[in-house]
């Protein structure tokens, strides 16, 4: 649903009467802005409560960190406290990123998936208090607000709360998407989350009050880390009092890539995903002609772009993970060098054959494997009306994480240490591989594909996006990138276009909307011997907010049932 707002003279001699704002992303001279700002997020509760923050003179932070909140209520299967995530800020004209991914807990080890004989146990990764990493995202929406909020933190609360403990009518119905045994789940959610009812939670509106009068410290070291150190120990998980006091949001340096009159802001490790957008933006350059020559979205246009995509995953299965553990190479990754010769190796007509594919910078493959479940994240994009903005992509990895939720405390617990290789070679639930880079270590943050990106032009944001979709995350990403910055498509048709994904493992398997191509498409790709298979599991709710001059233009992906883009007038 796209809103656009028509503004009256009144309404902004109005706005520049009424707001007196002082601190982060403003200036009480700036000129009375047509907009407040815009949203583009996975549900209509996340849309209001931007609007409410941002009409109240907050800025994209504010509006960031009291949606990173509300969803946590009104969202569950993928809106979190008890989970992680990153925040890609761009504020007063320079870019920011803050890694609030969880952490490994202390007692964690390499092998503890792993049965007597070395094989992984299924689904223990997944399932149940084990499955949990300690979460981050209280700290890092904490660590944003405080680096740049204007907002008091009970304001940026405020809106959870009041979803929390005066209700909200759901729109979903809460079910696991495994079946294993989730009594803990069931006990909290159980046929009490039910499409088109209010639904009320009395103990999560309780926690978010003590988050909002103490800040992170009930979280991590008060009343709510006693509860989540309980749950641990009835349900043999091992999350420990130590590991919630010691952990921290970190503020790094977000992959920043120059792109034709464009910069890129986007995830760098412990996530995947920017080294994945600067992989395919630069092979793409350096094989420049050969996509001139193939309109986009065609055979040969799919064609290129999967065998890119056999090659950064080659690297991502081998080189990335925690770089605070391992020794990521990102600059060789991403220096142009590397990239042109490996664009070199790209076969310009069938798919090299896995054998001959390598990590560019030597050593061998993990063993191929496969493996797939329906997961959860969500995204949102906001603007504000000085011109910043937040990318924000968190997650309990699958739907409604792990199954348990931490009883007194009314919320659920991610199960993100699947996304560690539990062993070499054997894939996680999104079918890719790991190897040391990624392996299970006390403290360690597991390898992410989240992408939340910004691209500015000139100093100006241009684009903000991101989307769920596991290791689909960032090919999604960047398709709509290069659909708009490349062919200059207005957003809500370069996100429109039909997408598609190939992750080297299964072999040769391209993931493509196959309703939205033409059949020709997918003839041509399979006589070459591409196995194409219907679907992009995940990665297509990319929420997005192009500016097009001055003007905010939010949109919301055909394919997200219950998105919500809204530009947000100045003055209600
Ligand atoms: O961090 C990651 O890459 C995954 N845990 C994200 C999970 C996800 O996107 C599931 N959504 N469809």
């Amino acid at each position: 649903m796209q809103q656009p707002w028509k503004i009256t003279r009144r309404l902004l001699v109005a706005s520049m009467l009424l707001s007196s704002l002082i601190g982060c992303g403003g200036d009480d001279n700036d000129p009375a802005p047509l907009t407040a700002g815009a949203v583009s997020s996975p549900d209509r509760f996340g849309a209001e409560t931007a609007q409410q923050i941002l009409q109240s003179g907050g800025n994209a932070v504010d509006a960031g960190v009291a949606v990173g909140f509300a969803l946590a209520v009104t969202l569950p299967a993928a809106g979190n406290i008890g989970g992680g995530g990153f925040m890609t800020i761009y504020m007063d004209g320079k870019p920011y990123f803050v890694d609030y991914r969880e952490k490994a807990p202390g007692a964690a080890t390499p092998t503890m998936y792993l049965d007597a004989s070395g094989n992984v146990i299924p689904r223990l990764s997944l399932d149940g208090s084990l499955a949990a990493g300690v979460p981050g995202t209280v700290a890092g929406l904490h660590a944003a607000h405080q680096r740049f909020g204007r907002l008091s933190w009970r304001q940026v609360l405020a809106p959870a709360i009041s979803y929390a403990r005066n209700g909200f009518v759901a729109y979903s119905t809460a079910t696991p998407t495994s079946a294993s045994s989730r009594a803990n789940f069931n006990n909290y959610f159980g046929g009490k989350m039910v499409s088109g009812q209010l639904f009320k939670q009395p103990e999560l509106a309780d926690t978010l009050q003590r988050i909002s009068d103490t800040g992170p410290d009930d979280f991590y070291k008060g009343q709510t880390a006693d509860l989540l150190v309980a749950q641990m120990a009835r349900t043999n998980g091992l999350i420990s009092k130590a590991d919630l006091a010691n952990y921290q949001a970190v503020w790094r340096e977000p992959v920043s890539i120059d792109w034709n009159g464009y910069m890129v802001y986007t995830a760098p490790p412990p996530s995947s995903g920017g080294f994945g957008i600067g992989q395919l933006l630069k092979m793409k350059r350096f094989l420049a002609p050969q996509f001139a020559a193939a309109p986009l979205n065609s055979a040969q246009y799919l064609h290129l772009t999967a065998e890119m995509e056999k090659r950064l995953f080659a690297d991502r299965a081998q080189y990335l993970g925690d770089a605070d553990f391992y020794q990521v190479p990102m600059d060789q990754l991403l220096s142009d060098d590397y990239l042109q010769r490996r664009a070199a190796e790209v076969s310009l007509s069938a798919p090299t054959p896995l054998a001959n594919v390598r990590p560019g910078l030597g050593t061998d493959l993990p063993v191929p494997a496969t493996a797939d479940e329906k997961p959860q994240t969500t995204h949102f994009s906001i603007v504000d009306r000085w011109g910043n903005a937040v990318s924000n992509t968190y997650t309990l990895n699958g739907g409604y994480g792990s199954g348990i939720v931490v009883e007194g405390a009314g919320f659920l617990l991610n199960n993100e240490m699947d996304d560690f290789a539990a062993k070499p070679g054997v894939p996680n639930q999104f079918g890719v591989v790991g190897a040391d880079a990624n392996s299970i270590q006390p403290n360690k943050r597991p390898l992410s594909s989240m992408s939340p990106t910004i691209a500015t032009k000139e100093g100006k944001v241009a684009l903000v996006l991101g989307t769920p979709g596991g290791s689909r995350i960032f090919t999604s990403v960047y398709q709509v990138l290069v659909n708009t910055l490349d062919y200059n498509l207005p957003i809500a048709q370069a996100q429109a276009l039909p997408r598609f994904h190939h992750q080297l493992l299964p072999d040769n398997v391209i993931e493509y909307e196959a309703s939205k191509f033409p059949a020709a498409v997918a003839a041509d790709l399979t006589l070459r011997g591409w196995i194409m298979r219907d679907g992009v599991n995940g990665g297509l709710n990319i929420e997005a907010v192009q500016v097009v001059g001055d003007t905010p233009v939010p949109v919301t992906d055909p394919r997200s049932p219950n998105g919500v883009a809204l530009v947000v007038p100045p003055i209600p």
